[in-house]
């Protein structure tokens, strides 16, 4: 071989080595949402970037589990799961580590991410309160606390207090209210209820439709499911239940994420970082919310679809972080007012 070809030669496996290497970049993530959801994002990710993206998708409290068992040899990278007390739990258990990003700092609002950087929001969702168009009139209505009194005894649906969901809403209530005042809410609420606790959020939507109830307390995705689904049986109910933005004249209604941290021992820290600003682009924002009927995390990016027939609202700005401090004092309130 000369002396030229070798050379040639070299450059042709470098050139290959490089492409090897370049293809070889990935990510894990670890989701308790489901992988159909997020992966055209993730795809676009990919092709943007040429870093591949493996799903590991399991329910929360399993992935918090594997991670914790897997400990330094964990493959995951991140972490995307749904509702700021999971993230706070992981992050309690210390599953996450800090990560500093202007874009992601300036991307989400600070009421919607960790002070410390160990988890971000990448969608927002509400938890409202839903009505009879029949039964109820919606100058009825204003505030949470308002559905305390008994004049709605028997007329309320909502899921079970053992859901993250109704623990971040009262440990919010907590924070804005005091411990009385919301201990006293949990227990008019509970006292006003129309059945004991079942199903989850879009169960309590249908039992309104139904006549079980009159008012539900849910997430504002499930009634989005509802009035796009493909059974014609979901469509017309959700079309005799409507949506009310509490607190509109105050603080604003309690709103939520889903989210994602990079896992404490990320073996593809940058890819991970890379990953999560990727999500928070306009476009991703746009793509990702209307995925999941939810509100993008990002100022100035419209939702879409039926979401932003929703129309405009107040959102409560209180930091999910805070929650973080009253997730068990909310769940004692709970079993204290019976609230099963
Ligand atoms: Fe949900």
């Amino acid at each position: 071989m000369s002396f030229r070809r070798i050379i040639a030669a070299s450059a042709a496996l470098a050139a290959l080595l490089t492409v090897h290497a370049a293809s070889a970049a990935e990510v894990n993530i670890y989701s308790s949402r489901q992988e159909h959801l997020i992966r055209p994002l993730l795809d676009a990710f990919t092709k943007s970037t040429g870093i591949t993206v493996n799903v590991v998708t399991a329910n929360d409290d399993a992935l918090a589990e594997r991670l914790k068992t897997e400990g330094a040899n964990s493959p995951a990278d991140v972490l995307l799961t749904v509702d700021a007390g999971r993230l706070i739990r992981a992050d309690q258990a210390g599953l996450f580590q800090p990560i500093k990003s202007p874009v992601l700092e300036a991307a989400i609002p600070a009421s919607l991410r960790d002070p410390k950087g160990n988890w971000y929001g990448l969608s927002m969702r509400a938890r409202v309160i839903f009505y009879s168009k029949e039964r109820v009139k919606p100058d009825e209505l204003s505030t949470y606390e308002a559905l305390a009194d008994p004049k709605w005894k028997g007329r309320i649906c909502i899921r079970s207090s053992s859901n993250v969901y109704n623990q971040s809403m009262l440990s919010a209530l907590i924070v804005e209210d005091g411990a009385q005042k919301a201990e006293a809410w949990a227990k008019g609420i509970a006292d006003n209820l129309a059945r004991p606790p079942a199903g989850g959020d879009r169960d309590q939507i249908l039992a309104v439709a139904a006549g079980a109830c009159d008012i539900a307390i849910a997430n504002t995705y499930y009634y989005a499911g509802l009035l796009t689904s493909s059974k014609e049986e979901d469509k017309q109910s959700a079309q005799k239940v409507a949506l009310f933005w509490p607190n509109q004249s105050g603080r604003g209604a309690h709103v939520n994420i889903s989210g994602a941290g990079v896992t404490k021992n990320a073996p593809h820290k940058a890819e991970a970082v890379k990953l999560l600003e990727f999500l928070v682009s306009d476009e991703a924002q746009k793509l990702y919310a209307e995925a999941v009927y939810e509100f993008p995390v990002k100022p100035g990016i419209a939702p879409a679809g039926v979401v932003a027939g929703f129309g405009k609202f107040k959102a409560d700005t209180l930091s999910l972080a805070e929650i973080a401090n009253h997730q068990a004092e909310a769940i004692r309130i709970f079993d204290r007012v019976g609230w099963r």
